[in-house]
C-alpha cells in the first residue's frame, strides 16, 4: 500500500510528542506525507518536527493545544486550514488519574470524555467529511482493550474507549462506500512515558511484555484499510480480551448494514 497516495498530502496526528503518536508521526513523514502535529508541550513538538523535516524532507506544523479542552477541535481545524488532510490519527486518550470515578474531581473526568470523544468527534466531523467528497482518506481512533468492559479505576476510560470503539465501527460503515477509512485501534500495554509515569506513581513494577510503540504505529497502520477494529497483538478472528474477535465485530457491522438498509436506506446525506 502506497500510504501518502492513499492518505496524503497532509495528516494530523492528535498527541503527536512521544510514545505510540510520535511513532505514528515517525512512520506517517517517512511515507512523505506532510504532519500537522499536536499535543500540549511545544519543545518535544519542536525537537520532532526537526528530526522529521530533517530525516523526510516534509513540511511540519505543530500547535500546542490542549485537547481536553473545548476550543480544541476549533484550533485544530483552524490550523489545518486549507491543507488536505487525508489522515487523521486520534492517539491521545490514556487516563492519567488511575482512580475510583468518586475519588477524583469531575473536572479531572470530564478532561478524558473531551480529549478521547468531544475532541475527537468534531474532528472526525470536520475532516470526514472533505475526506468523503475527495473519495479518500482515513481515520485511525487509538483505543484500548478496555473498551470491551470496565472494572475498578476505569469506569470513565472505558466507557470512553466504548464510545470510540462503537462510534468507529458505525462511521466505517457509513464512509467504507465513499473511500474512507476507519479502524479503532484497540492497544493492550505499551511502552510509552504516560504508561510508564502512571506505573512509577503507583509504584507498580514494568511489566515484560510491553508493546513497543514503533509496531503498534505499524500495524495501525497496515490494519488501517481493513477496519472497523483491530485488537493489537490478536489475529483478525482472535478474540482474546474481546468479547468477540475483530472479524465477528466486522461481520456483525456488515450484518446490521444491511438489516437496517430497508429502514435508512444505504444513502449518504448531502
Ligand atoms: N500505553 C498503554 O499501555 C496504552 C494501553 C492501552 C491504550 N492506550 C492508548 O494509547 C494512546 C496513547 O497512550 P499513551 O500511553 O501514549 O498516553 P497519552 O497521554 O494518551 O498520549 C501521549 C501523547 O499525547 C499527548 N497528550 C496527552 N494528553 C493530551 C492533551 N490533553 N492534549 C494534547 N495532547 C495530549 C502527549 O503530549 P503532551 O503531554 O505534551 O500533551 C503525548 O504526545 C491513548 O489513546 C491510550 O488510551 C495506551
Amino acid at each position: 500500500m502506497n500510504l501518502s497516495e492513499r492518505y496524503g498530502p497532509w495528516a494530523i496526528i492528535a498527541g503527536a510528542s512521544e510514545g505510540t503518536g510520535r511513532a505514528f508521526a515517525q512512520q506517517i513523514a517517512a511515507a512523505g506525507i506532510n504532519c500537522i502535529l499536536i499535543a500540549r508541550r511545544e519543545a518535544p513538538l519542536q525537537a520532532l518536527a526537526a528530526e522529521l523535516r530533517a530525516a523526510h524532507g516534509v513540511e511540519i506544523v505543530i500547535c500546542s493545544v490542549d485537547l481536553a479542552h473545548p476550543d480544541a477541535a476549533a484550533r485544530i481545524i483552524e490550523l489545518a486550514g486549507a491543507r488536505e488532510v487525508g489522515l487523521y490519527v486520534s492517539n491521545a486518550g490514556a487516563d492519567p488519574n488511575g482512580s475510583y470515578f468518586l475519588d477524583k474531581g469531575i473536572e479531572a473526568w470530564l478532561g478524558l470524555v473531551n480529549c478521547n470523544v468531544m475532541t475527537s468527534l468534531r474532528c472526525c466531523h470536520h475532516f470526514g467529511r472533505l475526506m468523503r467528497a475527495r473519495g479518500r482518506g482515513g481515520i485511525l481512533l487509538v483505543g484500548s482493550g478496555a473498551c470491551y468492559g470496565s472494572a475498578p479505576n476505569l469506569a470513565v476510560y472505558s466507557g470512553a474507549k466504548a464510545f470510540d470503539l462503537c462510534f468507529a465501527e458505525g462511521l466505517w460503515a457509513e464512509l467504507q462506500p465513499s473511500g474512507v477509512d476507519v479502524l479503532y485501534l484497540a492497544l493492550n500495554k505499551t511502552d510509552t512515558p504516560a504508561f510508564r509515569a502512571l506505573l512509577a506513581e503507583k509504584n507498580l513494577p514494568v511489566p515484560a511484555d510491553l508493546a513497543a510503540p514503533a509496531d503498534v504505529a505499524r500495524d495501525g497502520l497496515a490494519r488501517l484499510p481493513f477496519g472497523p477494529v483491530h485488537n493489537w497483538g490478536q489475529a483478525d478472528d482472535e478474540a482474546k480480551f474481546g468479547t468477540a474477535s475483530a472479524a465477528q465485530r466486522r461481520a456483525r457491522v456488515e450484518m446490521i448494514a444491511q438489516a437496517s438498509k430497508a429502514v435508512f436506506g444505504g444513502k449518504h446525506g448531502a
